[in-house]
């Protein structure tokens, strides 16, 4: 069996929250006990609704924030507690791409010098000062090296989300996260990026953690999935088996909720709003919004158990029709 080139286990994450008078201070379980891998090359779509944990969760196994409890492994080595300074040669093999290219691109660099200065940071710029590679990089994600000298603002936001891909690529990682990287974008342009991220994976076996709330763009770019609610891991299984016949009513619901999906799951829309992440229900997190649920389902947290080869579900009952 392929070892994980990212492998996270029993990862938490609370923001404390802020003291008011004297009430007890209490946090928000942005994520909680969530097991993850990630195989090298391979492509796992993170969805849920908002707030559900996504962002915290990529955050985390990139070490960009430090984890509340758990472990992350990254190519074999254990970088739960590293420094910043051992974490340093090791971003380079780990890189995030965000949903606002423009508030990751300095507004009065030029495009080619951004790209040129993480290759410089990271000593791959060559006598040149990385100049010809930046030019290399922007033709390849489909602009030309002669928009080097240009400004982001003279861009449009589908071109700057290809400046900032050129630019986490430059370096060559292994691991790629992308938060919600096409969710900023007029549809008409999202399908370019994501051909050109499906592209440049095939190119480079570049693995991804790609997050996004929008079920059919993880459709279209992920090998497996993992449902996030409240922080927790509802379900996780191959892309197909999530999409055609999910088996956690929470994701069943989403794909019920989801725009042009008249499909066959006759769920019931998600009645209310999602609970507090500072004060979650007791047992399934997701009881107070599942139609199925049992007086059971308050008592424990339900863990993740395998319903097929590679397919695991958070859920008690057994005995759905979803
Ligand atoms: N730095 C922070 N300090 C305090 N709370 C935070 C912080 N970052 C995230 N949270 C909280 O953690 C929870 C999870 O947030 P997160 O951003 O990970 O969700 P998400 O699934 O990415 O949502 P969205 O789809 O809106 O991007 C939310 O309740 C959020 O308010
Ligand atoms: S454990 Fe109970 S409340 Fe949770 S999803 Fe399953 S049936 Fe619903
Ligand atoms: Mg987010």
């Amino acid at each position: 069996m392929t070892a994980p080139l990212l492998e996270a286990t029993r990862l938490v994450k609370h923001f404390p929250l802020p003291r008011h008078g004297l009430s007890r201070r209490g946090a928000v379980r942005a994520v909680e006990e969530v097991d993850l891998a990630v195989l090298p090359g391979e492509v796992l779509g993170l969805v849920g609704e908002s707030g559900s944990g996504k962002s915290t969760l990529g955050r985390l196994v990139l070490r960009l924030i430090d984890p509340t409890a758990g472990r992350i492994v990254f190519e074999g080595q254990d970088i739960t507690a590293l420094s910043r300074g051992a974490l340093r040669p090791l971003r380079r093999r780990m890189q995030m791409v965000f949903q606002d290219p423009y508030a990751s691109l300095n507004p009065r660099r030029p495009v080619g010098e951004a790209i040129a200065e993480v290759l410089r940071l990271h000593g791959l710029a060559g006598h040149d000062g990385g100049t010809v590679r930046a030019r290399e990089l922007l033709a390849h994600v489909g602009l030309s090296g002669d928009d080097y000298p240009r400004l982001p603002r003279s861009f449009s936001g589908g071109q700057r989300q290809r400046i900032a891909i050129a630019r986490a690529l430059a370096v060559e990682p292994k691991l790629l996260v992308a938060d919600e990287p096409v969710s900023a974008l007029d549809v008409s342009v999202q399908a370019g990026i994501l051909t050109l991220l499906r592209q440049l994976r095939a190119e480079f076996g570049l693995a991804m953690l790609f997050i996004s709330h929008d079920l059919s763009v993880v459709e279209a770019m992920a090998d497996r999935v993992m449902v996030l609610y409240l922080g927790r891991v509802m379900e996780v299984g191959p892309v197909r088996a999530i999409f055609t016949a999910p088996r956690h009513p929470y994701t069943a619901a989403l794909l019920s909720a989801a725009p042009g999906r008249a499909l066959a799951h006759r769920m019931p829309p998600l009645a209310g709003e999602i609970p507090s992440p500072a004060d979650p229900p007791s047992g399934c997190v997701f009881r107070t919004r599942c139609p199925f649920a049992l007086p059971a389902c308050a008592e424990t947290v339900p863990q993740l158990r395998a319903i097929a080869p590679g397919h695991s579900k958070a859920c008690i009952r057994d005995d759905l029709s979803l």
